[in-house]
């Protein structure tokens, strides 16, 4: 314990997906007091240009630093595509995770899969950072990845049954027959996780990475010491934009429904 251990821990999200990476983080670290922030006036990220997302995800960690938070846990794959390319962040590097660099550690090390495919957004797969990095730790690794951009919005407006998913998987997944592990790397696509893994009839897994970063967190704040024992202070909600859709969708990704602010980003 440090005086830096009661300070809250920044979670954001292009929206509401993050929620998911949110829940797994209150599940393993209930003593944490967290910020959550959804950008909901500028989502999607994963159709910004690079100048565009960089402008967003930089407003997002100022106001985190004026909340006094001690960490910051980037729950969006496109925002973690820019992050490295910005040299003015007001948090240092071992003070932020990302959900791709956790991800890629675990993948490139490991023995058991070989033929990988990634879904993601169009910002996260074209960036090919998710590429690029799981073959320069592991060159033996074959690599599908696509990019699935209809999946958020339809995860948001609720089109999540297996029969309205079928023709859509079946474009989308064109490619990934001999894939024994899926990476799915958007922030929203744990509420698909089943979907897939039956279309596939569990042929294959799904890569169930709320649970990862969860893990990446809790080991690095009990490294750095800067974990939290008792918890002194409620979670706090935070969305660019809100509308009666965005907070039904909350308890969808959050298991919970939470009252939100207003925050102008
Ligand atoms: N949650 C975002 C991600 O992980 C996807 C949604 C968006 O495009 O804003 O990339």
């Amino acid at each position: 314990m440090t005086s830096q251990s009661t300070q809250p821990i920044g979670v954001f999200d292009s929206g509401l997906g993050g929620l998911c990476i949110l829940s797994a983080l209150k599940n393993k670290m209930p003593e944490e007091q967290f910020i959550y922030v959804g950008d909901t006036a500028h989502l999607p990220y994963g159709d910004k240009s690079e100048g565009t997302l960089k402008e967003y995800v930089g407003a997002i960690f100022q106001f985190l630093k004026h909340k006094n938070c001690k960490f910051v846990v980037v729950a969006c794959n496109s925002a973690a595509t820019v992050i490295h390319k910005m040299d003015n962040l007001p948090f240092a590097k071992d003070q932020i995770i990302e959900v791709i660099t956790p991800i890629v550690n675990l993948i490139g090390s490991q023995k058991k899969y070989k033929n990988i495919g990634i879904i993601g957004t169009r910002k996260t797969i074209s960036s090919g950072m998710f590429n690029e990095a799981l073959l320069k730790k592991n060159p033996a690794l074959n690599i599908t990845a696509k990019a699935t951009p209809l999946l958020a919005p339809m995860i948001e407006d609720g089109f999540i049954q297996e029969h309205v998913l079928k023709p859509i998987f079946d474009r989308y997944f064109k490619g990934f027959e001999s894939c024994e592990l899926i990476i799915p790397a958007c922030t929203h696509y744990p509420i698909l996780y089943s979907q897939i893994e039956n279309y596939f009839n569990h042929g294959l897994k799904v890569l169930h990475t709320p649970k990862i970063i969860a893990e990446t967190l809790d080991y690095t704040l009990r490294k750095q010491t800067i974990f939290n024992e008792k918890r002194n202070a409620e979670d706090e909600y935070y969305l660019s934009d809100i509308t009666p859709e965005f907070l039904r969708e909350s308890k969808l990704f959050l298991g919970e429904e939470v009252d939100f602010s207003h925050v102008s980003l």
